[in-house]
């Protein structure tokens, strides 16, 4: 039996598997720039978050119906469960979508047809966090959740992604203001490739609760002892880091430090169809490569479901 987990840092994006998004291309008359899924898996040979986003966002034509975004969910949340996920809080990028003139609520219909039958098909309760894309401008953004507000029961919380370097937490102050006003939970991924600085930015000018990656708060102890002191969770994704260089080999990653400092770290699995594995996964290789034992495992998981937005009942229940 897997550890029970839950999942705080998962792109739906990027839980597409070569073999689905050759089906969906098929279906839908998309041409994809390979001829197969095995010249496909070659181009994952990232030199870093950008080079990896190009892909990402080049794969995602073949997402254009309510049914697509659904078996994607769906197949997410079976392989997710496969592996000991309790509780998902699931990440999408709707203008990743509009911009191509796919509209907002088949999107955000599509997911949540899967996540309403999760909970009855694969013991996997959800939450879903939208992502405004921080390399595109702060008016989009609150354009996108301007047009969201018709599904708000659906949505969670809001997060912030894409394209760190250059585009500071700082710049989305007011969707962030705005989302708060209407009751929305608030992530946004910091120091993943950005410095500590963007990390202190996404607390004191966003307000976040939890700091998606924050790998980069190392370089700055101020900051590590607030992190702790706060109880700030961070999501990291130690297979990520090291498919996007951020650390060189996964011997190298901090995450055991980080627990020592007294950090509330969780471990996930980001874009688990690039980079290599999915969050059980995750967890066999930080345990393999970093020599971590049953009861630092068993205090991941625990950390996972405490950093979750499950209300306490909840979470005794996905324990
Ligand atoms: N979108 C999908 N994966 C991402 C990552 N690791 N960092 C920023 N944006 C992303
Ligand atoms: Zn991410």
């Amino acid at each position: 039996m897997p550890l029970p987990k839950a999942e705080l840092h998962v792109h739906i994006e990027g839980t597409l598997e070569p073999e689905l998004a050759f089906a969906l291309a098929r279906r839908n008359g998309v041409e994809l720039p390979f001829a197969d899924t095995e010249e496909l898996r070659r181009a994952y040979d990232f030199e870093d978050l950008q080079s990896f986003l190009d892909l990402y966002y080049a794969l995602m034509a073949v997402l254009r119906t309510e049914d697509d975004f659904a078996e994607l969910t769906d197949a997410y949340l079976a392989r997710a469960a496969a592996q000991g996920v309790r509780h998902a809080e699931i990440f999408f990028d709707p203008q990743a979508h509009t911009v191509r003139g796919v509209p907002i609520a088949t999107v955000i219909e599509g997911l949540a047809r899967a996540l309403d039958d999760s909970e009855r098909r694969h013991g996997v309760s959800t939450r879903l966090i939208m992502c405004f894309l921080r390399d595109q401008s702060a008016a989009f953004a609150l354009e996108t959740l301007q047009a969201a507000r018709p599904h708000l029961h659906r949505i969670t919380g809001i997060g912030l992604d894409s394209a760190e370097v250059g585009h500071p937490p700082a710049k989305f102050r007011e969707v962030y203001e705005a989302a708060g006003a209407l009751g929305l939970r608030k992530v946004a991924h910091a120091g993943e490739e950005g410095p500590a600085s963007y990390i202190t930015e996404a607390l004191d000018v966003l307000g976040v609760e939890r700091v998606d990656h924050g790998l980069r708060c190392l370089e700055d102890t101020d900051l590590v002892e607030r992190l702790v002191r706060e109880r700030i969770p961070l999501t990291l994704c130690p297979l990520s880091n090291v498919r996007l260089r951020a650390v060189d080999v996964l011997e190298d990653h901090p995450l055991p430090r980080m627990m020592d400092a007294g950090l509330l770290c969780t471990v996930n699995s980001d874009d688990p169809a690039y980079f290599g594995g999915y969050v059980g996964d995750t967890f066999h290789a930080v345990r393999e490569a970093l020599g971590l034992d049953e009861e630092r495992l068993r205090e991941l998981a625990r950390n996972s479901f405490t950093a979750s937005f499950l209300e306490d009942d909840e979470e005794r229940r996905a324990r």
